[in-house]
């Protein structure tokens, strides 16, 4: 079984998780926030992996403390010319690090196994074009796609609002009774459920065209 630890970083209202199996010990690392380290019992985790939702930079501050030790993952939707650009040159001013190497290997589909359980990616572009939110049952990691009561904006470069409404459609899809864990607490608002979430979410789709 995972469980889901929600990591609250106030000057950016960032939400990063650390996702882990109770039985092994395995688990991923979602959007390391800089003091991920205290948040993390190196003798009782077996960390397989950092993933990150998308690569705007307040979503990597803490993937150079990985670097050269776990695979760090996103979607190759990401890897182009000015998402790394602004990455590099922005997370070079937060963190005062080059960013490291990341594996551009997630897509649509792609299975994350941990524990019994299988992690699986759901391309959702919009925000960014390598965004993605992981799904598991009744759980959604769901980055900037969709908050609590909001998504994600798309007035950023790479961003695409017509996109981002095929993505909602997507996640609109899934089950009622999944978890939304999102990138961002707004007005203090931490998870919901979709079931929460989706008259909302339908008036987007339906007024965003
Ligand atoms: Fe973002």
């Amino acid at each position: 079984m995972l469980t889901v630890k929600q990591i609250a970083t106030p000057s950016f209202a960032l939400l990063s998780y650390v996702i882990q199996d109770s039985d092994t010990g395995e688990c991923l690392i979602i959007d390391p926030c800089t003091d991920i380290r205290s948040h993390i019992r190196p003798y009782a985790m077996e960390i397989k992996a950092v993933i990150n939702t998308h690569l705007h930079p307040d979503h990597t501050m803490g993937n150079h403390f990985f670097a050269g030790k776990v695979p760090i993952r996103a979607h190759r939707g990401d890897s182009g010319f000015i998402m790394r650009a602004m990455h590099s040159v922005l997370s070079s001013v937060y963190t005062t690090r080059i960013p490291p190497k990341i594996s551009f290997d997630l897509e649509e589909g792609t299975t994350i196994p941990i524990g019994d359980t299988s992690i699986e990616v759901i391309h959702t572009p919009g925000h960014s074009p390598g965004s993605i939110c992981l799904y598991w049952p009744g759980n959604l990691i769901s980055g900037d796609t969709v908050f609590v009561g909001n998504i994600g904006r798309t007035d950023i470069p790479g961003g695409n609002a017509l996109t981002l409404r095929e993505s909602i459609k997507k996640i609109l899809a899934l089950p009622p009774d999944t978890k939304v864990w999102p990138g961002h607490y707004y007005m203090d608002k931490y998870s919901s459920t979709l079931a929460q979430e989706s008259s909302f979410l339908n008036w987007v789709v339906e007024k965003m065209y």
